[in-house]
């Protein structure tokens, strides 16, 4: 059976299931149940005997019932620099994905433990790309005679040892927020970006910011031998796109925006960079989770705004901001299933074992590993 980075089985993880029916299964504790109505006192009650020996960091996709508890709320970028600035916190717990608490832990000293309330909280996008499946790729670029003139980056969506086999490599990790400037950074160095695991997040930022061409660009398939290229295939491109994506925001489609387009006149189309190119190239915005809220706020009141991210975040800001008219791009797209997975009876289970004394699904990465991963992450960090 296929695992994932956590190893648990990929339908554990909910890939494009409802999430809600398999809740639970994988806690190793005794977990307070969803209808309890003392949830929130319990969680203020936990979080107060902590004090500050707790630090709770909160993605921007999570649901409102934990995110109301974060005591900082951020796309992955922020979270991880948010993580690095914390060293009196003894227990960082992140609400949010699994490869972030992993960055977390790296980020963070030796005595500090991360804690994911749920380890099923994985990425689906995370998952497409592994080591053993990178290190084939690189072989294959050995043999293509181009390796030393590539430069590994590797989207923040990925697991501490493809972080690792970036730094090794002489290459760094980039977010949504600066994958522009890590390009720049990459391409100073080399002549040639092999981009992990998001083709989407590649593609857009080297044609639409960077000004090169689709026929620049080549996807590597780690399904299909030598990626599915030829070698001469391999030396014209200059960016080598990782076959990955992200199941949520690759479901938009170019007709939801011409769908938004003649229902609401005047309609921003703002979306993230995970989304398809062709859906890209028909908004009037792009950008990260804080590029789109930073967006909204200052946006006029009375404006519309059809927004392609997780519906979480979505929902959030029609919330937030009442006087300006906020649509979800595309109603056949669902919420982020692993994202969903932290709820209030484990981020309650997480922090009242805490108070008890019980440091459970502690997220730690190997010394070695975590190194290298941690050189990629300080390079990005570094970014001008
Ligand atoms: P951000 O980099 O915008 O936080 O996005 C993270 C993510 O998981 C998007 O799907
Ligand atoms: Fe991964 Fe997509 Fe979920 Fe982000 S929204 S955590 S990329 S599956």
């Amino acid at each position: 059976m296929t695992t994932t980075q956590t190893g648990l089985p990929l339908f554990v993880l909910g890939r494009d299931t409802d999430p809600h029916s398999e809740r639970g299964v994988d806690c190793p504790g005794e977990l307070p149940a969803a209808s309890d109505p003392a949830l929130v006192a319990r969680a203020r009650a936990a979080k107060a005997a902590l004090g500050s020996r707790l630090f709770i960091l909160g993605h921007h996709y999570q649901r409102d019932e934990v995110i109301q508890f974060a005591d900082v709320t951020g796309d992955s970028f922020k979270l991880a620099r948010e993580a690095a600035a914390r060293p009196e916190a003894e227990y960082i717990v992140f609400c949010g994905v699994h490869f972030m608490a992993e960055s977390a832990d790296i980020l963070t000293g030796d005595a500090q433990k991360v804690v994911l309330p749920d380890l099923a909280a994985g990425c689906s996008m995370a998952d497409m790309a592994t080591f053993d499946q990178v290190e084939e790729c690189w072989e294959s670029l050995e043999d293509a005679g181009i390796a030393e003139q590539v430069v590994p980056i590797t989207y923040m969506n990925s697991s501490a040892d493809i972080k690792a086999f970036c730094g090794r490599n002489g290459g760094a990790v980039c977010t949504s927020s600066n994958a522009r400037r890590a390009l720049d950074w990459a391409f100073e160095r080399g002549e040639k970006v092999l981009f992990l695991p998001d083709q989407h997040l590649g593609r857009n930022t080297a044609v639409l910011e960077m000004g090169l061409s689709l026929e620049d660009c080549v996807v590597y398939n780690p399904h299909r031998p030598n990626g599915g290229l030829t070698d001469a295939q391999l030396r014209d491109a200059k960016m080598i796109l990782w076959r990955g994506h992200c199941s949520v925001h690759g479901r938009f489609t170019p007709e939801s925006v011409d769908d938004v387009r003649q229902r609401i006149p005047g309609v921003n189309v703002l979306v993230h960079p995970e989304c398809r190119h062709e859906v890209v190239t028909k908004a009037d915005h792009v950008g990260s989770t804080e590029y789109i809220i930073k967006m909204l706020q200052e946006a006029p009141a009375g404006s519309s705004w059809a927004i392609g991210t997780e519906l979480n975040l979505v929902k959030r800001l029609g919330q937030d901001f009442p006087d300006k008219n906020v649509t979800f791009l595309d109603r056949a797209v669902c919420y982020c299933s692993t994202m969903n997975r932290i709820d209030l009876p484990h981020l309650v289970w997480a922090l009242e074992s805490l108070v008890d004394g019980q440091v459970v699904n502690q997220i730690t990465v190997d010394p070695d590993t975590a190194h290298w991963a941690e050189a990629a992450l300080n390079r990005m960090l570094a970014l001008p």
